[in-house]
């Protein structure tokens, strides 16, 4: 096993601890917040970074199918060590629930889960600590922001307009409870046909206009791929699955750009003056 209870020295998300929060955040949910989640962790693992996501999908949670890690946590006293699969550890409320029964979390259960998952996982300190979050601008993105006032935010959407508008209002979420935006990420820009040719089948720019909008930059467009849908269906995310693909490429740009994009400096991100 081997694995020690480590929740690490300094708690995630508080001053001095070495952990980078990357909050995935979307308008509305199908856009692929969890392939990008899924896939930035990989590609991050694969530089040597440590890596763990919290699937704070509370309702759609599907990180641990995605990314093949299906055996639940292990108890040792009283931490949680998570799965790790492809370098990246991994906790989700799917170890929670049974798969027969509804989830009804009223907000403070939900605050509390959240909580958990932050402090009694035996996180030990990682690089990267990568947020699937729920899509739109509800009651878990108010209690992660309080946890975690020092996160970044990637914004996920799809390039047709209706995906755009929706997509800013995550945003101007973002930069209501403080969190720093860090970009946005357009995904299923295109489909390239076996001709090679280029097909924008969702419309194109989406992506571009909503990062002016926000003032942020463009950190990739991802394309349409049957292999993404398909790997994560087999707990192969595309960057494992078919690592030469030009979806892999684009995940790998992105990893680039959040490795450059380190949060912003606040020594007192608590203090907001309006
Ligand atoms: N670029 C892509 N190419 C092909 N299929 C994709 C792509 N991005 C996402 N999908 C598929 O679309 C569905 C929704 O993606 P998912 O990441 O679960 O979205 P969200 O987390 O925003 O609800 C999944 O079946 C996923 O495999
Ligand atoms: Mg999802």
């Amino acid at each position: 096993m081997g694995a020690q209870p480590d929740r690490g020295s300094v708690g995630i998300g508080k001053p001095g601890s070495k952990t980078r929060v990357v909050a995935v955040s979307s308008g509305k949910g199908g856009v692929g917040k969890s392939s990008v989640t899924a896939n930035l962790g990989i590609a991050l693992a694969g530089r040597g970074r440590t890596v763990g996501i919290i699937d704070a999908d509370v309702w759609g949670f599907s990180i641990p199918r995605m990314i093949g890690a299906t055996e639940p946590p292990q108890v040792l006293e009283d931490t949680l060590v998570p799965p790790v699969a492809h370098g990246v550890a991994v906790i989700s409320m799917d170890y929670f629930v049974r798969e027969d029964q509804a989830v009804i979390w009223r907000g403070p259960m939900l605050h509390k889960a959240l909580e958990q998952f932050l402090n009694d996982v035996a996180w030990n300190d990682p690089d990267y600590l990568l947020i699937d979050m729920p899509p739109g601008t509800g009651d878990v993105a108010i209690s992660m922001s309080q946890f975690l006032p020092r996160s970044q935010t990637i914004i996920v959407t799809t390039p047709q307009p209706t995906a755009q508008r929706v997509a800013a209002r995550a945003g101007l979420m973002a930069e209501k409870v403080n969190q720093e935006i860090m970009g946005v990420v357009e995904n299923m820009s295109w489909f390239t046909g076996d001709d090679g040719t280029r097909y924008e089948l969702f419309g194109a720019g989406g992506g571009e206009r909503l990062a002016s909008e926000l003032g942020v930059p463009l950190l990739a467009r991802i394309p349409l791929v049957p292999a993404l849908r398909e790997g994560a269906d087999e707990g192969k995310p595309v960057v494992v699955s078919a690592p030469d693909s030009e979806a892999a490429a684009a995940f790998e740009t992105l990893a680039d750009e959040v490795e450059k994009r380190r949060p912003r400096v606040r020594s007192h991100p608590e203090l907001v003056i309006s």
